[in-house]
Order: structure tokens, then sequence, then C-alpha cells
């Protein structure tokens, strides 16, 4: 195990356990669920946000721009792993609430939410 590539890269994202991983909608090849601008801007506003979270709080949290989440209505939206919670209208406001209060508190932001529970998530 000592030589397990994947122990440095670990190592040099700050990865724990119980580490949360929020894929954002932008950059899109075919915007649908917002304006290419609009996803644009909430990922750079979610990138420098959860950088500084990482640098200046130890939160413990990870970031991906994704082509399309395939939810294509009210975007940008945003999907966070292993909590299976999904986010619509993140626009920079909304993501500093998703991580204020998802990410730091572990609290899901009811009025963004997109609801699943009819699935019978709980
Ligand atoms: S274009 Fe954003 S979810 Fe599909």
């Amino acid at each position: 195990m000592d030589n397990d590539p994947f122990q440095s890269l670990v190592k040099k994202l700050k990865i724990k356990p119980g580490v949360k991983h929020i894929f954002l909608c932008a950059d899109q090849r075919r915007a649908k669920c917002c304006s290419y601008e609009d996803g644009m801007k909430s990922w750079d506003y979610l990138k420098n946000r959860t950088a500084e979270l990482v640098r200046e709080e130890k939160i413990n949290v990870l970031r991906t721009k994704a082509n399309c989440l395939r939810f294509c209505f009210k975007g940008p939206i945003i999907v966070i792993y292993p909590d299976a919670v999904w986010y619509h209208s993140c626009t920079p406001v909304v993501i500093e609430k998703i991580l204020e209060r998802h990410i730091k508190q572990g609290k899901v932001v009811k009025e963004y939410e997109i609801n699943l529970r009819f699935l019978g998530k709980k």
C-alpha cells in the first residue's frame, strides 16, 4: 500500500473521510439549463469559494465542472455527493447558501432543493 499512487493524490487534494463533492453544470457544449455566461459565473464563484474554504477553514470539499447533469431546467444545477442532493437556480448567491448551510452545517437548503422524495428518498 505504501506505493499506492492514489495516496499522494489524496494528500495533495487534502481529502479526508466524509468528503463532499459538488458537481456543477457549467461550460456545457449546449447550454440548456441556463446561459453559458451564467453557468461560468457560477463556476468561477464555486471554484474560488471552495478553494478558500479548503485553504482557510479546512473544509473537506471538492468541486467539479460537469458538462450537463441531464436535469436541464432552472439551472445552473448542482448535485452533491455522497448526499445525492440536487439543487436548482445555483447563482453565486445560492451557491453561498449551499456552502454555508449544506457543506458547513450539513443542512439541506430546502428552498433550492430539487425534491426527489417522491422516489422514496429520505
Ligand atoms: S445543461 Fe445544465 S443540466 Fe443540462
